[in-house]
């Protein structure tokens, strides 16, 4: 492995009864990034938590936040979350009618720009915005749910991701999110993915540190 893979634990999977205590634990444990995931119910079926909930995830964090907006229409609610200055302010290629516009607008918010792509969803559907991309989120499994098997064609997508950054000559990083464990993982950073986002495999498991330690590996 020549690059060094980043780690960002999805709080969806956290027990929320004892958030702080949580985002403290993964923290302890080495996570790089908190992948925050917004569902609004509409544009994926589960409805989890928006702006009041991040509010206290900011307030207790000491590492960057990556908020990953599974909503509609996204543009409404940028300022909202640019507020918690989190590292990535992540929309859905989908979700957006006019992307080029929604990534200039998380830029003048003076926060990096991430563009999510559903399984279903064609690279080329951000070919033209990719100087505008600082995080590709390649979605490995279909956004609204946490513990889903990860989609095994992706391995290809995140290999022409790379292929396509490389060629437009950009510094894009490829995250991947959705079913990564110890063996997805392995595969993930042989074809060429910056950060993996990990929900159940971090905090369904006994020991953080050492759930963390193996995705890395
Ligand atoms: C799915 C979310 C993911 C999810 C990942 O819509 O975007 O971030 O929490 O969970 P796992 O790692 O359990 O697949
Ligand atoms: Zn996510």
């Amino acid at each position: 492995m020549s690059h060094k893979i980043k780690i960002a634990p999805s709080l969806l999977a956290a027990d929320f009864g004892m958030l702080a205590q949580e985002i403290a634990n993964v923290e302890a444990a080495g996570a790089d990034l908190l992948h925050v995931d917004v569902m609004d119910g509409n544009y994926v079926p589960n409805i989890s938590f928006g702006p009041v909930v991040i509010e206290a995830i900011a307030k207790h964090a000491t590492i960057p936040l990556d908020i990953h907006l599974m909503i509609e229409n996204p543009d409404r609610y940028l300022n909202e979350f640019a507020k918690f200055k989190p590292k990535y302010l992540v929309v859905h290629a989908e979700a957006t009618n006019h992307l080029h516009r929604t990534l200039q607008a998380i830029h003048d918010l003076g926060i990096q720009a991430g563009v999510a792509l559903n399984p279903g969803t064609p690279l080329s559907a951000i070919e033209e915005v990719l100087p505008y991309v600082d995080l590709l989120l390649l979605m490995s499994v279909n956004p609204g749910f946490g513990g889903q098997s990860f989609i095994p064609e992706t391995y290809n997508k995140i290999e022409r991701a790379k292929q396509m950054i490389i060629y437009q000559g950009t510094k894009t990083k490829i995250q991947v999110d959705g079913g990564i464990n110890k063996e997805t993982a392995k595969q993930c950073i042989e074809h060429g993915a910056d950060i993996l986002v990990a929900g159940s495999s971090v905090f369904g498991a006994d020991d953080y540190t050492n759930a963390i330690g193996i995705l890395k590996e």
